[in-house]
């Protein structure tokens, strides 16, 4: 573990039993509020695709878009939000994706990719890998050429950056936490 990991381990607030008895919650409100480990974390997040021209940072709502703006930002590339159903009001792409608990819908313009720019899919967490396989075929629909998933948190095991590879994505993660 290095001291990176370390640093960024220890930003992030544990919240036992939230939303349901059982869960530890990983909050990365204390992580974005500190200004250290918040730079440090983009900058970790950026780090691989220094010197590769990137088109288009795509964040899922909603904890995928403070990653995804400041990394936007960081790199000089556009940004491109992927939306839960009913938000964007131009025409979309909505896929119906799977929960822990449940299904829902995400949706992104049609025309916020030209086909095969170079993107970037950033969220806060991986756990089971839903919220980023629904993301990950909306692009792709879109032509986008996805160089990498990247997320400030893998939860191993519940299977998410495994189910990312098998479609073939680079997966990109900071740090991991066992358990739920
Ligand atoms: C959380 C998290 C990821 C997703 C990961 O978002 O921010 O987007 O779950 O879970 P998965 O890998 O099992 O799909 P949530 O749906 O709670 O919504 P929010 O980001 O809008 O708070
Ligand atoms: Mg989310």
């Amino acid at each position: 573990t290095s001291s990176l990991q370390m640093e960024l381990t220890a930003a992030i607030r544990n919240i036992p039993d939230y939303p349901k008895p059982g869960i530890m919650f990983r909050d990365i409100t204390t992580l974005l509020g500190n200004p250290r480990a918040f730079r440090r974390a983009i900058d970790e997040l950026v780090h691989p695709y220094a010197g590769t021209k990137i088109d288009k940072i795509a964040g899922v709502e909603a904890r995928g878009f403070i990653m995804g703006g400041a990394m936007a930002h960081q790199m000089s590339s556009g940004f491109v939000p992927i939306r839960k159903k009913g938000k964007l009001p131009h025409d979309t792409v909505r896929i119906a994706y799977s929960l822990e608990y449940g299904v829902d819908e995400m949706e992104m313009h049609r025309d916020a990719i030209t086909p095969g720019e170079k993107v970037i899919l950033v969220d806060d967490l991986i756990a089971t890998g839903g919220t980023a396989e629904g993301a990950v075929k909306l692009l792709t629909q879109m032509g986008a050429d996805i160089v990498a998933a990247c997320f400030i948190i893998d939860l191993p095991d519940l299977g998410g950056r495994k189910k990312l590879e098998a479609l073939g994505v680079n997966v990109h993660t900071l740090i991991e936490f066992g358990g739920h």
